[in-house]
């Protein structure tokens, strides 16, 4: 269930808080005030109900044969009691007790009753007065009450009363309201500090993810579902470390390829001014081995180890040479209708020998009837060959590489051609598996680092992308998908070029 709340503000919220607590404190002020109202007015009825009946009582035993019935006056007392009327005594004109429902007292001569001034007929007045007569270590009120029947004054009626019940009810009122009160302040606490811990919390959380950031930590992220104005900062602050992150990408790229482009361009410099003695040096070592030959047979078995070591470190320079000029040259891509197939079995060709030596099984699964794709064959060959003597060289003895295309469609829809290679060799640490395709990456001691940092270009170049999964000790597979129509943008100025 949604909370409907999530979306207020927090002055809106406090706002309510405050509301309702007024409100709660209005109404139950309000009900507790008609309830005590109710309660105070019937304990007054019935106090009054019962002084009347008292007297009505006191007035027949003063008139009746016989004074007085102990008996009766008793019952009524009894009853009376739980009104507030605790003890009733009939005096006679001499004050002293004839009839009472506290029987010690009966016989006694009491005070003097205040005599009130009344006319001819029966009236009944009283007046309180102090009395030493306790109840439960409570002083209560005296009532003396003159009976006069035809003029003449027959006695006085005394009763003690208890004006504690109605202490008590204003008591109970006054306990009650405080304790709504109270109740109702705490429920008001409680959600204070219930908003207040949940802000302060929340705030908490978004100085330390701000903290972490500030350390240079960018993957610090606030969680809340909070939809408040501290939600909002939340995500406000998400975003912006989401910027962060973006842009330090973006410089880390800029800067990799500003070095990357500063490199290419030296190495490329260096490179051509180099390729022309090594030219020399190359064609200098051909005459020597054709021309210059030992006579003598152990001394000419030496020579030509020696010449054949020189002119496979020539190569390896050449092809070093050639690497750094193709990768600082613009592209130049000469594009036509080309069978994938056919270039993956020339370079299977050109690397048999050398994965024979390390008995490493190529295993073959491309099949038949592959479209043809419109590419650079030359930039093709250079491409699969880089990876497949990559995965030679990765591979230990025993291993394969097993090389495989289909057909497919890219994420634009449109139909291309993928070719994987698959080796069992070492793999590649998950750290290096972002930085392998930049330039002069390298694990391997001999390695420039400069063949998948070309083939990558190479690919992109044809509009196709290259793809690396690999499991450390287990193996890697590179996929190179490539669109069969060739590169859409500025294809034909490059093929042009
Ligand atoms: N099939 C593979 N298995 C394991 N590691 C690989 C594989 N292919 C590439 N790598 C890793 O990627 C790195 C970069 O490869 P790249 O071809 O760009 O450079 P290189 O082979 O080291 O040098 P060269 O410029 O001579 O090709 C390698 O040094 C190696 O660590
Ligand atoms: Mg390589």
């Amino acid at each position: 269930m949604t909370n409907p709340f999530k979306g207020l503000t927090i002055g809106t919220r406090l706002l309510l808080i405050v509301l309702v607590m007024m409100l709660l404190t209005l109404t139950s002020s309000f009900l507790l005030y008609s309830h005590f109202e109710v309660e105070l007015l019937d304990e007054i009825q019935g106090q009054t109900e019962s002084l009347s009946k008292a007297l009505q009582i006191s007035v027949q035993q003063l008139t009746s044969q016989g004074m007085s019935d102990d008996k009766l006056l008793n019952d009524y007392v009894q009853r009376l009691s739980s009104k507030g009327v605790k003890e009733i005594s009939i005096l006679s004109n001499e004050k002293q007790v004839v009839a009472s429902s506290n029987l010690s007292k009966i016989g006694k001569t009491l005070g003097t009753a205040r005599l009130p001034r009344h006319g001819n007929n029966v009236i009944i007045t009283g007046t309180l007065e102090d009395d030493d007569t306790e109840f439960e270590g409570k002083k209560p009120y005296t009532l003396d009450i003159p009976i006069i029947v035809d003029n003449q004054k027959r006695g006085y009626v005394r009763l003690h009363l208890l004006l504690d019940d109605f202490q008590q009810i204003i008591h109970d009122a006054l306990t009650r309201r405080l304790l709504a009160t109270g109740i109702v302040f705490l429920v008001g606490m409680a959600g204070v500090v219930a908003l207040s811990f949940g802000v302060t919390r929340a705030l908490d959380q978004l100085a330390k993810a701000a903290g972490r950031v500030a350390e240079g930590d960018l993957s610090a992220r606030v969680r809340s579902t909070r939809r408040d104005e501290v939600g909002r900062l939340g995500a406000t602050f998400n975003t912006m470390v989401e910027k962060l992150l973006e842009q330090r990408a973006l410089e880390s790229r800029l800067r990799r390829a500003e070095r990357a482009s500063a490199v290419a361009g030296l190495a490329s410099a260096v490179a051509h001014e180099i390729r022309n003695p090594l030219n020399l040096i190359s064609l200098s070592i051909d005459h020597l081995g054709t021309e210059y030959g030992q006579a003598d047979e152990a001394r000419a078995a030496e020579y030509r180890k020696i010449i054949a070591s020189v002119r496979h470190e020539l190569n390896r320079l050449n092809r070093m040479v050639s690497d750094f000029l193709s990768y600082g040259r613009p592209p130049r891509l000469a594009l036509r209708p080309c069978r994938v197939d056919e270039i993956v079995d020339e370079v299977l060709s050109l690397t048999e020998a050398k994965a024979r030596d390390q008995r490493i099984e190529i295993v073959r699964t491309i099949p038949a009837g592959l479209p043809v794709v419109r590419a650079d064959p030359e930039g093709l060959r250079t491409c699969f060959l880089n990876v497949a003597i990559n995965a030679i060289q990765s591979t230990p003895a025993g291993g394969s590489l097993s090389v495989g295309a289909e057909t497919g469609r890219n994420g634009a829809g449109e139909s291309t051609v993928s070719v994987t290679f698959r080796d069992t060799g070492c793999g590649i640490a998950p750290a290096d598996l972002e930085r392998i395709f930049d330039p002069y990456f390298s694990t391997r001691e001999a390695g420039v680092g400069l063949g998948l940092a070309i083939t990558q270009r190479i690919v992109q170049d044809h509009g196709g992308e290259i793809k690396v999964d690999s499991s450390p000790g287990e193996g890697t597979t590179f996929r190179i998908d490539l669109p069969s129509r060739g590169p859409q943008t500025g294809a034909e100025s490059l093929s042009a070029a």
